[in-house]
């Protein structure tokens, strides 16, 4: 006698969640110049050692999570009217330079002329 029993092959399949972890990478391709003179408008320009703070700072987000990396991003940004002037300013530089000044570490510039070069 032929048992065509035809099991019902109940395909339970497991959803194995694929758990994609993604590290971001900054590119570290191209790290700038080492030293950049920011558009400061009539107050002058505002020579800043970049490749000094790069070491410092460690994590380029600190001031690129604000702007881009490229030539006069804060100019343009501005411009465009997506910050205010002095934002940088007041929020990144001197910000950090009066949180170590405080912490009694070495601190960067925190008067007018010392950061802005006619
Ligand atoms: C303390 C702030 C700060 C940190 C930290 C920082 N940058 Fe910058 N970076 C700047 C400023 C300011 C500019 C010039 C923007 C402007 O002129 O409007 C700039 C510009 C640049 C540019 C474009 C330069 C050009 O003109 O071609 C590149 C590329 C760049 N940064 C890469 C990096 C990378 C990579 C890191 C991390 C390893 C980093 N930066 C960390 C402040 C910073
Ligand atoms: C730590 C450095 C630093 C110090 C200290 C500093 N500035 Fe600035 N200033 C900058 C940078 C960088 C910019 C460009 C980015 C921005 O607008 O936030 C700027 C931008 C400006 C602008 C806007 C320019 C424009 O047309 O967009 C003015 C005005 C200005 N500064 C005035 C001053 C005055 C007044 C003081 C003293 C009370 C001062 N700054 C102190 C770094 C500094
Ligand atoms: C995350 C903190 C941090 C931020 C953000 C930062 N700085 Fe500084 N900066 C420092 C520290 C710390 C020093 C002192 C470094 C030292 O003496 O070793 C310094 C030093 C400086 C110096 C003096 C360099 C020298 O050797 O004479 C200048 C100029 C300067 N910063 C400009 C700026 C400007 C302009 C910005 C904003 C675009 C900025 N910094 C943003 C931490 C910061």
């Amino acid at each position: 006698m032929e048992s065509g029993i035809r099991g019902n092959l109940v395909g339970i399949s497991m959803a194995a969640a694929a758990i994609v972890v993604f590290s971001t990478v900054t590119a570290v391709a191209g790290k700038g110049p080492n030293n950049i003179d920011i558009f400061g408008g009539s107050y002058g320009k505002v020579p800043f050692p970049h490749a000094q703070h790069q070491k410092k700072a460690k994590d380029c987000t600190v001031c690129h999570s604000v702007f881009p990396q490229k030539t006069d991003a804060i100019k343009k940004m501005k411009e465009a009217g997506k910050i205010k002037a002095k934002k940088v300013m007041n929020l990144q530089c001197i910000k950090c330079h009066k949180a170590e000044k405080k912490a009694g570490n070495p601190y960067g510039p925190l008067t007018c002329t010392t950061c802005h070069k006619k």
